[in-house]
């Protein structure tokens, strides 16, 4: 696990690092996959709840999990590694309900503390999360939940400030199936007096995991994973610590899988759960990949038996394809045989690595939200910049498999969310390193 607080940004701060890919190298080999980063930071958010200890496990070595921690350690929470991929938390002595530090506008994940505290201590304050490069990224559902629940909510100055003598179960209705705002509304209404129901909830394999979790702590949900959940309250007296595992990363999973097609290679992924991306896989197969699922925890992916074929493909809310998975698909269609249709219908924009794989030789026409990618023999190295977290997993793909050298910069998206992406990479066969841009090797230049 990492230093237990990040160090802060001096004028020592290090050399920007880049990624080095070589590509062509069919990747081969067995990985196994972490914990969900969607998942795990709702879980701290939650332990707030209770004051008696939580322990996670199965918790991915990312930064936004680093951040996470800073921001519940500013509210006097203890937070401590036990062991690799394990994190104990304390929040017997929360010293603080405001949430205003770098550390929340940061990462639109700290939105999710707004709940617990409000729910334990009747107020809480938090920034608002800034929008961020894929969109707008409102929260006035999550408002809308906590209002309903009895709340009352102002906006100022970029903070939100809610406060509750009592919160008293409601029926919610959400007009999109937000996840944080399905995640914020559950947990204040774990405590909250009577029965609450969510329709229009999200589905996400994380909301599932976060009602797991809750009801691992004693409280009585009923429905996660559909579209209407229920949830009745219980004293705060009921709830206690507890121990959980956290569920693995179906996007880190999908990304690994899309990378082996992509490459033509042979790789057995472990414990993963391939009903969490069903539709991802069967869109996988569509193309023509050779995937099969050995155990009912692993997934593998040999050489495809055709070329690729070109597929349309529309993000969706859970079940359907995921946004997170836009840009990893999109790197693969680069190279399939055809012309294929990406809608993305989530954000509104999401498709800033659209000219970066154009850098790599891709044919990809952009019209609003929907990009038309018509595929071409083989992509071809370059360098390139990372714009978000799933832009850069994207761009790590369409390098492994292409002519060539790709360097790719703006790293500190990618390890937002991706646990040891090189060294995962690298035990599969891949040519990849990270460098420091100040110390290129001899004859390289960016
Ligand atoms: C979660 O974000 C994930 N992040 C995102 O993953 C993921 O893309 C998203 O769910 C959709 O699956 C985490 O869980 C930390 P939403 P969240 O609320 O909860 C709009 C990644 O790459 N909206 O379902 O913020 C919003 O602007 C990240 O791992 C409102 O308008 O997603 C967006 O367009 C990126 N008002 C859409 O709904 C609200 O109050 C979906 O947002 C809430 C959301």
């Amino acid at each position: 696990m990492p230093p237990a607080t990040p160090a802060p940004q001096t004028d020592a701060t290090p050399a920007a690092e880049i990624l080095m890919i070589e590509g062509g190298q069919p990747l081969h080999g067995e990985i196994t996959i972490g914990g969900a980063k969607n998942s795990v930071l709702k879980l701290m958010a939650a332990a707030l709840l209770v004051d008696a200890p939580v322990t996670l496990k199965n918790v991915p070595n990312i930064s936004d999990v680093w951040v996470m921690a800073e921001v519940i350690r500013h509210l006097g929470v203890d937070v401590t590694n036990p062991a690799d991929n394990q994190m104990r938390i304390d929040a017997h002595n929360v010293t603080e309900t405001s949430a205003t530090n770098e550390y929340v506008t940061q990462m639109r994940a700290s939105f999710n503390v707004l709940a617990p505290l409000l729910a334990r201590y009747g107020k809480a304050q938090v920034s608002l999360p800034g929008g961020c490069s894929i969109g707008k990224r409102g929260v006035d559902l999550h408002i809308k939940g906590l209002e309903a629940l009895g709340a009352t909510v102002d906006v100022t100055h970029g903070v939100v400030t809610a406060s509750a003598d009592k919160l008293i179960g409601a029926d919610i209705v959400f007009d999109v199936p937000s996840v944080g705002a399905t995640e914020n509304v559950m947990v204040a209404a774990v405590t909250a007096e009577g029965k609450t129901t969510i329709s229009n909830a999200a589905q996400e394999p994380e909301i599932t995991d976060l009602a797991n979790f809750l009801n691992a702590m004693g409280a009585d949900i009923h429905g996660a994973g559909t579209h209407e959940i229920t949830i009745f309250g219980v004293p705060r007296t009921q709830l206690t610590g507890l121990s959980y595992e956290v569920v693995p990363d179906r996007i880190e999973a999908a990304t690994y899988v899309i990378a082996a097609v992509a490459t033509g290679g042979d790789v057995t992924i472990n414990r993963v759960r391939p009903q969490h991306f069903q539709a991802v896989l069967s869109k996988l197969v569509e193309m023509g990949a050779n995937i099969t699922t050995p155990t009912p925890t692993s997934i593998r992916i040999q050489p495809a038996k055709t070329t690729l074929t070109a597929q349309n493909i529309t993000t969706l809310p859970y079940p359907g394809i995921p946004t997170d998975l836009q840009a990893p698909l999109m790197a693969l269609l680069c190279t399939a045989t055809g012309s294929s249709m990406v809608k993305e219908t989530i954000y509104e924009n999401r498709f800033n690595h659209v000219g970066h794989l154009r850098r790599m030789g891709a044919s990809i026409e952009q019209d609003g939200n929907t990009a038309v990618v018509t595929g071409i023999e083989r992509l071809s190295g370059a360098t390139v910049s990372a714009t978000d977290l799933r832009a850069a997993a994207a761009l790590v793909i369409a390098g492994l498999a292409a002519d060539g050298a790709t360097f790719i910069r703006q790293l500190h998206h990618m390890d937002r969310g991706y646990d040891g992406l090189e060294a995962k990479l690298r035990s599969l066969g891949a040519n990849i390193h990270r460098l420091r841009e100040d110390a290129l090797p001899k004859g390289v230049t960016l």
